[in-house]
C-alpha cells in the first residue's frame, strides 16, 4: 500500500533522535508484521489511527493462537493428560511473560481478567468492600475513563465511601498542588491513569504513587494506554495495583491483567466464586487458593493468555524504548502539521504526552469529521472517548481522536492531514 511506504522524514526522524538503535528502527520491516494493515478500504490505504481504542495483531500472536488450537489445546490446571499439560505450560508462561513486561517481583502477582475493567471492578468490589468504609476517600482525576469513575460510583453507593477529584488545567496536566492538597488521612485509595486514553497527558503517576503512600492511601493505576507506549516498572512506581488490557497492546481481545502486590491480593476476598479457585470445598465451608488463581474462576482464556505472552513478546522485543521514540515523533509531527490547519483545535496539550492527538474542528463535528476521513481510508475515533466528564471539563461533546501505533508512519500523518483539508472543503 502506498501508505506505507517510508516517508523520507521518517528516516529523518529516527535518527534525529541520535541513538543508533532507536535510527535502526525500520517501520516498513515492522508493518509487515502485521498481515490487516496491507489492504484497501473504499480504495484507498487503510491509515489505522484508532490504536487508543484498539491496536491490530502481528502475525506472532496470530500465529500462536492458531498453533494452540491446532496443536496442543485444552484445558489448564486440571488434566492429567499431555495436552492439558502442555496447555498450561504455555498458559503459565504467559503469566511469566507479562509479569517480565511490567517488572513484576512474582508470577503470582499478574492475576488474568477479561480486561482493564474487570480489574478496576475486582479492585472495588474486593478490596474496596473489605476494606472501604463509609467516610474513606478514593481520590480519581478529572481526566479518568468511564471504568475508572464507575466502579468507584457504584461502591459509593453500596458503602458510603467518598470520591473525589483531582482537576487538570488547561493544556491536561494533572494539578499535582491540589491533588497534594485533596490528600489526607481520609484518603485510603488514589485509583488513577497513567496516560489519558483522551488527551494523552502522561501522568507523573511514580509522584502520585510516592505522595499517597506518603499520606498512607494505596493506589490502583489504570495502565491502559501506557502498557503499548512505555516501559512499566511496577516495582520501580511502587504500585499497589497496575492493570492493562492485551488489545491495547497488540493481543488478542477478552484478556487483560491486575497486577498486585501479593499480600495485597492475599489479603483480599474472592470476587467470583467456582472452579479453580478453591483450596478445598463443603456444603459447610469452602476455603481458597491464593493469588492469583482465586481470582480466576471457571476456565481462563487460554488461547487469548497465550496470545498477549505472545504479544508482550513482541513489544519487548521491537524495544519499548525504541517505539516510545518512533510514536513521539509521529505526534509530534501530527501536532505541527495539524495546527497547521485553521480551525482545528487540539484538545490536550500536556507537557508529557503519549501519541494521542484528540481535536476537534471549528466547521465540523466530530462524528462528521470521522465519517469523512474514513471515506480517505483514514480511521480515527470520535465521540466521547468513554470520558463524559472530560469533555465537559474542555465544554466539548465529541472531539476526533488519533492515536497512533508502533507501526504508523509519517505518510499516514500527511494522510491525515489530507482528509481533514478534505472536511474543510466540504463542511467549510
Ligand atoms: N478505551 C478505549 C478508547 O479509548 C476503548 O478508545
Amino acid at each position: 500500500m502506498s501508505g506505507a511506504t517510508l516517508a523520507p522524514q521518517d528516516a529523518a526522524v529516527a535518527t534525529s533522535i541520535g541513538d543508533n538503535s532507536i535510527a535502526s528502527y525500520d517501520v516498513e520491516a515492522v508493518r509487515r508484521d502485521f498481515p490487516i494493515l496491507g489492504q484497501e478500504v473504499y480504495g484507498k490505504p487503510l491509515v489505522y489511527l484508532d490504536n487508543a481504542a484498539s491496536a491490530q495483531k502481528p502475525a506472532v500472536v496470530i500465529d500462536s493462537m492458531r498453533e494452540t488450537m491446532e496443536t496442543y489445546y485444552s484445558n489448564v490446571h486440571r488434566g492429567l493428560h499431555r495436552l492439558s499439560q502442555l496447555s498450561t505450560d504455555a498458559f503459565e508462561a504467559a503469566r511469566d511473560k507479562v509479569a517480565g513486561f511490567i517488572n513484576a517481583e512474582s508470577s503470582d502477582e499478574i492475576v488474568f481478567l477479561r480486561g482493564a475493567t474487570e480489574a478496576i471492578n475486582l479492585v472495588a468490589f474486593s478490596y474496596g468492600r473489605a476494606f472501604l468504609k463509609a467516610g474513606d476517600e478514593v481520590l480519581i482525576s478529572e481526566m479518568e475513563h468511564h471504568a475508572n469513575i464507575v466502579p468507584w460510583q457504584l461502591l459509593r453507593d453500596e458503602t458510603g465511601i467518598v470520591i473525589k477529584v483531582v482537576p487538570i488545567d488547561d493544556d491536561g496536566n494533572l494539578m499535582l498542588e491540589t491533588y497534594k492538597e485533596l490528600l489526607s488521612p481520609k484518603t485510603k485509595l488514589v485509583a488513577m491513569t497513567h496516560i489519558s486514553n483522551a488527551l494523552g497527558t502522561i501522568v507523573p503517576i511514580k509522584e502520585v504513587i510516592r505522595l499517597a503512600h506518603a499520606a498512607g492511601a494505596k493506589v490502583l493505576v489504570d495502565g491502559c494506554q501506557a502498557g503499548p507506549h512505555m516501559k512499566i516498572d511496577v516495582r520501580d512506581l511502587d504500585a499497589d495495583f497496575y492493570c492493562f488490557s492485551s488489545h491495547k497492546v497488540y493481543g488478542p481481545t477478552g484478556i487483560g491483567v491486575l497486577y498486585g502486590k501479593l499480600d495485597i491480593l492475599n489479603s483480599m476476598p474472592p470476587h467470583h466464586g467456582g472452579g479453580e479457585m478453591i483450596d478445598r470445598v463443603t456444603f459447610e465451608k469452602t476455603t481458597y487458593k491464593e493469588a492469583p488463581h482465586r481470582f480466576e474462576p471457571g476456565t481462563p482464556a487460554i488461547i487469548e493468555a497465550i496470545g498477549f505472552g505472545a504479544a508482550v513478546d513482541y513489544v519487548k522485543n521491537l524495544g519499548q524504548e525504541r517505539i516510545a521514540a518512533h510514536e513521539h515523533g509521529l505526534m509530534a509531527y501530527a501536532t505541527e502539521r495539524m495546527s497547521e490547519i485553521e480551525g482545528v483545535r487540539i484538545i490536550g496539550q500536556a507537557q508529557e504526552k503519549a501519541s494521542i492527538v484528540s481535536f476537534v474542528m471549528d466547521s465540523a463535528h466530530a462524528h462528521d469529521i470521522g465519517t469523512i476521513i474514513d471515506r480517505a481510508g483514514v480511521a480515527v475515533r470520535a465521540g466521547h472517548h468513554c470520558a463524559q466528564p472530560l469533555m465537559a471539563r474542555f465544554e466539548v461533546s465529541a472531539t476526533a481522536r488519533a492515536s497512533f501505533g508502533l507501526y504508523n508512519t509519517r505518510a499516514e500523518v500527511d494522510a491525515l492531514v489530507a482528509a481533514l483539508y478534505k472536511v474543510k472543503e466540504l463542511l467549510g
